[in-house]
C-alpha cells in the first residue's frame, strides 16, 4: 500500500499511539503491511519505536485558559478571543491547525469540540475562534469566563503541503460560509512566502466582518462573488492570472464545484480544500473522521489526502 501522509509525521507529537499498535498512517513497517516504502523524509518513525521503546509518548495537553472577549456575530455564532500558552501560539499559525475546546464544567474529553483557528495573535498569546452554538458541547462553551484548550491539531484542511511550498506567485482564495474562518492562516502563509493573494468570498453565505477585515490588512485583494452565477468569471480569472494554487473552503459540494472550475482552466492548478469530515478524538483513535478513499480507509483527522482524489471519491 502506498504510504500515507500523516499531519503529525516527523513532528513533537510522533510517533504517536498509532505508532506503538501497528496503526501508524505513515510507515508500512508499523502497521500490517510491514513493509518500507516509505520515501525518506528525514524521519523514520520505526526508527524511533525500536529504540525509543521505553520513552514516553507525547501527547498534547489540556489547558484551561481565561477567555477575554466574547462577542455574537451572527446567530448562535460567537467569536471568541482566548488568553492561550506561549508553547501554543505559533504552532497554531500552520494551515489548517485546531484546537478542541470544553466547556470549563466539564471533566470527560467526550465535551470536547474540535474547533479551527481563525486567527493567533504572537505578542499577547491570544487565540480568535468561531464557535457555533449547535449542541451540548458547544453550548457550553460560551457560558463561563474560562475554557479547556487542547492542541495543536494540524489537519483542518488538505494540501498543507501545496499551500506551504507555494511562493513567488499568483494564488486565489475562494471561501464560502464559515469555512472563511480559518483561511486567516492560509492567506498568511501565502504572503509570507511572497504570493499575491486574491480572496473571493461568497457573498451568498454568511459573512463575517472581522474575518474580512483581517483578511484585508494581512494585504490580500478581496472580491464578492456569486458562486451560482460567476462560474466563468472565476475560470476566466484563473487564466488571466496565471493562478498556480487555489484554496478552498466551504463545503463538499462548493468545494467540488470549485475543483470542476479550476480544472477547466488546468488540472495541474494546486488545490487545497477544506477538511469538512466529522472529527471527534483527532488523534486517529476514535475512527469518527474515517473515509474510504479509492478502497483504503482513511482516518481523515491525522491523513493529508489528495484533495482531487477526495472530492472524486466523494462525488
Ligand atoms: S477523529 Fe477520532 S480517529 Fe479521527
Amino acid at each position: 500500500m502506498k504510504a500515507l501522509s500523516c499531519a503529525d509525521s516527523g513532528g513533537k507529537y510522533c510517533p504517536c499511539h498509532l505508532a506503538y499498535s501497528n496503526d501508524c498512517i505513515r510507515c508500512n513497517m508499523l502497521n500490517k503491511n510491514k513493509t518500507c516504502d516509505c520515501i525518506w523524509q528525514g524521519v523514520c518513525i520505526y526508527n524511533e519505536v525500536i529504540h525509543n521503546k521505553n520513552s514516553p509518548i507525547v501527547q498534547r495537553q489540556e489547558y484551561l485558559c481565561d477567555i477575554e472577549d466574547i462577542k455574537l456575530v451572527e446567530e448562535y455564532t460567537y467569536l471568541i478571543k482566548i488568553k492561550i500558552p506561549k508553547v501554543l501560539s505559533k504552532d497554531l499559525r500552520s494551515p489548517g491547525a485546531y484546537v478542541l475546546v470544553k466547556s470549563e464544567n466539564k471533566d470527560s474529553e467526550i465535551f470536547s469540540a474540535p474547533i479551527s483557528v481563525m486567527d493567533v495573535d504572537l505578542d499577547n498569546n491570544t487565540l480568535e475562534v468561531v464557535v457555533k452554538t449547535v449542541g451540548i458541547k458547544t453550548k457550553g462553551i460560551v457560558k463561563f469566563d474560562k475554557v479547556y484548550i487542547k492542541g495543536p491539531y494540524f489537519n483542518g484542511l488538505f494540501g498543507v503541503k501545496e499551500i506551504k511550498s507555494t511562493s513567488k506567485s499568483n494564488s486565489l482564495v475562494i471561501l464560502n460560509g464559515l469555512s472563511q474562518v480559518n483561511s486567516i492562516n492560509v492567506v498568511r502563509r501565502l504572503i509570507e512566502n511572497n504570493n499575491k493573494v486574491d480572496v473571493f468570498i461568497n457573498h451568498n453565505g454568511v459573512i463575517l466582518d472581522s474575518v474580512i477585515q483581517k483578511i484585508y490588512n494581512l494585504g490580500a485583494n478581496i472580491y464578492h462573488i456569486d458562486i451560482d452565477v460567476d462560474k466563468l468569471f472565476i475560470s476566466d480569472y484563473i487564466k488571466t492570472n496565471n493562478i498556480k494554487l487555489v484554496y478552498s473552503g466551504g463545503s463538499n459540494h462548493f468545494n467540488k464545484d470549485i475543483m470542476d472550475i479550476v480544472d477547466s482552466v488546468d488540472e495541474n492548478i494546486k488545490l487545497a480544500v477544506s477538511n469538512n469530515n466529522l472529527i471527534c478524538c483527532g488523534e486517529g483513535i476514535c475512527g469518527a473522521c474515517g473515509i474510504n478513499l479509492n478502497g483504503v480507509k482513511v482516518k481523515t483527522c491525522k491523513t493529508q489526502v489528495n484533495s482531487r482524489e477526495y472530492l472524486k471519491s466523494i462525488y
